[in-house]
Parts: structure tokens; sequence; C-alpha cells
């Protein structure tokens, strides 16, 4: 190693490969100082969480600390986060966010052209027992001339110009995809940057693990059952595949993308349309998995084709391997011809 110790004094940060790609593609900047702003958001939500237990930010909203503060249930300080740091960008006109019911209207003076939806900490379930947990978002182009509104957000997945997550796991990591494929930035927090550590991942064709929540089984689709029984017992004699659930949708669709393999969250008869959302959980990790040359789908159709009808709308998602998939939907169409 040489005397610069363990620096790479020409590490590609994601501020400066955003700049890169945008000067790349001759853009006004906006698209960039918007991702930046996302960027900095995540920066503070990863601080957050790696303190939380210590600042007494688990549990209830609202409690107050030793010294009598008012302290911010870590899902809550994530939203405000986002939603500041995004409106201080002057780069979009409407947030849709899991935690809000209606969409935010930005005031005219902080609008720009773009719309974000996003989760700003999935995986609720996890948090108070230190698993990992992400933030999840997507953005579009204001897609009308008309006043900004919640309609601007109901637009089908292929319309992302941009969508990604943060995982905080064992590390903090940001999965970005401007549509040219998918870039891994792991944050440097000796540094506090991200540093571009994997260029243009790209997922396995067929994987060896499936991911869902099999204590509904009782609730399943006769097609997810027949898929599943078909990944323990193969019937080309091949070895069954691996199980494995965080509960978190960024943890276990990151391993999906990753090792291979499929992650599931089907309709029962109990969730007849699925768990999860449509428009900041379903559509940006199909966009993301996509690029990665994997696929996304409810059974019946591509996830990116769903035209959303409200902003919270729930979807079935099985997403992953191309021809784990496949599989997927070769099976669910024999069941619902
Ligand atoms: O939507 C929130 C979420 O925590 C996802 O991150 C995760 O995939 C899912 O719910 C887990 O749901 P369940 O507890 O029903 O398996």
């Amino acid at each position: 190693m040489s005397d610069r110790g363990s620096f790479d004094t020409n590490a590609i940060t994601l501020t400066r490969f955003l700049l890169e790609e945008g000067r790349r593609v001759k853009a006004t900047g906006e698209l960039t100082t918007l991702l930046n702003a996302m960027c900095t958001a995540i920066k503070a939500i990863s601080s957050a969480v790696r303190k939380a237990g210590i600042a007494h930010m688990y549990g209830i909203a609202g409690t107050t600390n030793v010294t009598g503060d008012q302290v911010k249930k870590l899902d809550i300080l994530s939203n405000d986060l986002v939603i500041n740091m995004v409106k201080s960008s002057f780069t979009s006109c409407v947030l849709v966010t899991e935690e809000n019911d209606n969409a935010i209207i930005l005031e005219q003076e902080s609008r720009g052209k773009y719309v974000v939806c996003f989760d700003p900490l999935d995986g609720s379930s996890n948090i108070d027992c230190l698993v990992s947990i992400g933030t999840i978002f997507s953005v579009y182009k204001k897609c009308t001339d008309d006043e900004p509104s919640e309609k601007d957000a109901l637009q089908p997945g292929r319309n992302i110009v941009a969508a990604g997550y943060a995982l905080y796991g064992s590390a903090t990591m940001i999965v970005l995809s401007t549509g040219q494929g998918v870039n891994c930035f792991m944050l440097d927090p000796a540094i506090g940057e991200f540093i571009l550590v994997e260029q243009d991942l790209k997922i396995k064709k067929k994987g060896n693990i499936y991911s869902l929540n099999e204590g509904y089984s009782k609730y399943f689709d006769p097609a997810v059952t027949e898929y599943l029984q078909k990944k323990k017992f193969p019937e080309d004699g091949s070895a069954p595949y691996g199980a494995r659930y965080v509960g978190s949708m960024v943890a276990d669709v990151h391993r999906t993308i990753v090792y291979g393999g499929v992650f599931l969250y089907p309709a029962n008869v109990k969730s007849p349309k699925g768990k999860l959302r449509l428009l900041y959980e379903c559509n940006p990790m199909a966009f993301i998995t996509e690029q990665a040359g994997g696929m996304a789908t409810t059974g019946s159709m591509n996830v990116l084709d769903i035209q959303p009808e409200s902003i919270h709308q729930r979807v079935p998602v099985v997403l992953g391997s191309p021809d784990d998939v496949q599989e997927y939907i070769s099976i669910y169409q024999k069941h619902h011809k």
C-alpha cells in the first residue's frame, strides 16, 4: 500500500458520477441536483439509523427523551429529511410519500419539473430490532402543463427517469439507475461520501434462492404453492432452492439482485392485492431489477406497465432473475386462464 494509506485518490463519488453522467447527455443539471439532495437526505437517515438506539428514536412517535425534548420516531424523521432536502433543491413539484395520506404539492417558489415518490424508511417491523432497513425512491417528470397535483404521480413505472434505494445494512449503500444500467455506491463514513463500488450491476439469469413470507402458506394462491413446490422439489433432480426472508423489501430485493433468485410478495386470500405499494416500493424496485437484466411481474402483467389509480395502491409483485420470474409467470397463467 502506498503512503496515501487506504484512500483511493481517484475514487468516483456519487456526486462526481452524476455530474459526469449529466454532462455526457447534456442535461440541465436539475436531476443531478435532485439526486444529490436525495443523497444528502440518505446520509442523514443513515446517521440517524446508526445512532437511533442511543438517541431514543425507536418506538412510538412523540416520546420525550431524558432532557424532556420531543424525539421523533425514525420513520417520521426520515420522512421530514427527504421532504425538506428535496423541497430545498428547487427541482420538484409533487411528492408522494408512504408517510402522508395525500400528495405534497410544493409551493410555487420552490417548484421544479420532477415528481418524486418515496418510502423514507422501509421495513418498519425491523427498525427496533436492528435488522436492515432502507429508503426507496423514484423520479418522474411532470407530464402536463396543468397546476401540479396528485395526478402527476399517477404515471406508469415505464416513465421513471431515475430510481434508487438505500440499504442501511452492515454498510450503507445506494443502488441507483437513471435508465443506463445499475450502479452501487457505498458510504465511506470517514469522508461522508458515497463511492462507486459496483458498475453496471447485472442479475444472474437464474438463481437458487426464493424469498417470501412463507408463514402465509395457508392463504396462498395455488399458483404460488405450485411454484414453491417446484423450487423445493425440482423435477429435473437439481438441488432445491434455499430460502431467505428478511422482511425488509430493500434487503430482500438487494440480495435477490446481487445473488440471483426470486423475491415474491404475491396476492393471497387475506391480501387480495398483495401488500407492497406500487408507487414507492414495487415500481422503483421493478425499474432497478429490469435495468439489472431481471424481470418484475404481478403474474398477469409487467409491474412497470400498470397504470396507477391511486397513490397508495398495492400490487402483487414477483421479481428477480429472468428465468425464475418467467417460470412463475407460466405457472400463474396456467392457473389464471
Ligand atoms: O411494506 C413494508 C414491508 O416491511 C416491506 O419492506 C417488506 O417486504 C414487507 O413489508 C414485509 O411484510 P410481511 O411482514 O407481511 O412479510
